[in-house]
């Protein structure tokens, strides 16, 4: 069933198209992962679906409803169907880890305490942090502080989770632990759009590929379909750069 339908989406920045009319659909259980160049648009199509920015054409559909933006209080409301889990973490510093995850549904009041807390505490076990609770971002590592956000993404129950290449911050040691935990979301049935530079991790993991260059979609289709076979040459060179060794 499809769960999210993105039609046209187009945004610019003063006198730079960034967005040059972005069209696709994903289906629950879906994951989705978007790879291309630095620049290319990922980070803000990922900020327009959480509505971090507001699209200036197009629109977004969430089972078929399209998504309204004119005022304040829908957008927040949009807000709600995504979660987004950014490059750098952006925990709260002066927050525990499980403040990191209880402190919107505490905001929004949308439990009672303890549910909340039961809730945080579940969710921080799922990204095999139980350990750590109570502990400090400054007192853990990157690839813990990038786990403990993405159980602060699920915190309001999203029914699309992004990610906006959720290793590249990290030394290549940590990267594992957090593609585990995104891999076994989708094994959760979650429905996922990864932004990533992993393509090992994009092919296996991925239900349905696309490759971004300067604002469009070039090429989308099957892991098997776009690393294997490309039929587009920028696809081919970007993927031939992509496996060139540093
Ligand atoms: N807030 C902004 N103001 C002006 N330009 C921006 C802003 N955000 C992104 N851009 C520009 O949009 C383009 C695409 O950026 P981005 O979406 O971050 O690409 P990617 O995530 O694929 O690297 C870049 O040229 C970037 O400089
Ligand atoms: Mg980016």
């Amino acid at each position: 069933m499809e769960l999210l339908r993105v039609q046209n989406l187009k945004k610019g920045f003063g006198s730079t198209d960034v967005l040059k009319g972005v069209c696709f659909s994903l289906e629950r259980g879906q994951v989705l992962a978007i790879i291309g160049s630095s620049g290319s648009g990922k980070t803000t199509l990922l900020r327009c679906l959480n509505f971090l920015e507001t699209a200036d054409e197009g629109e977004i559909l969430v089972n078929g409803q399209v998504l309204r933006t004119v005022t304040e209080a829908q957008i927040r409301k949009n807000r709600l169907h995504f979660g987004l889990v950014f490059q750098n973490f952006n925990l709260f510093p002066q927050y525990t880890a499980l403040e990191n995850v209880t402190l919107a549904p505490t905001m929004l009041k949308r439990d009672a305490p303890e549910a909340i807390r039961a809730r945080g505490l579940a969710l921080l076990d799922k990204v095999g942090l139980s350990h750590k609770v109570n502990a400090y971002p400054y007192q853990l590592s990157g690839g813990q502080q990038q786990r403990v956000a993405i159980a602060r993404a699920m915190a309001l129950d999203p029914e699309v989770l992004c990610f906006d290449e959720p290793t590249s911050a990290l030394d290549p040691e940590l990267t594992g632990e957090v593609l585990r935990v995104i891999r076994s979301l989708k094994t959760g049935g979650n429905t996922m759009i990864v932004v990533t530079h992993e393509m090992e991790f994009a092919k296996s993991v991925a239900d349905v590929v696309i490759y971004m260059s300067d604002g469009v979609i070039e090429e989308m289709g099957t892991p098997e379909e776009v690393f294997d076979c490309p039929r587009s040459h920028k696809t081919r060179a970007f993927l031939r750069g992509a496996q060139e060794p540093f």
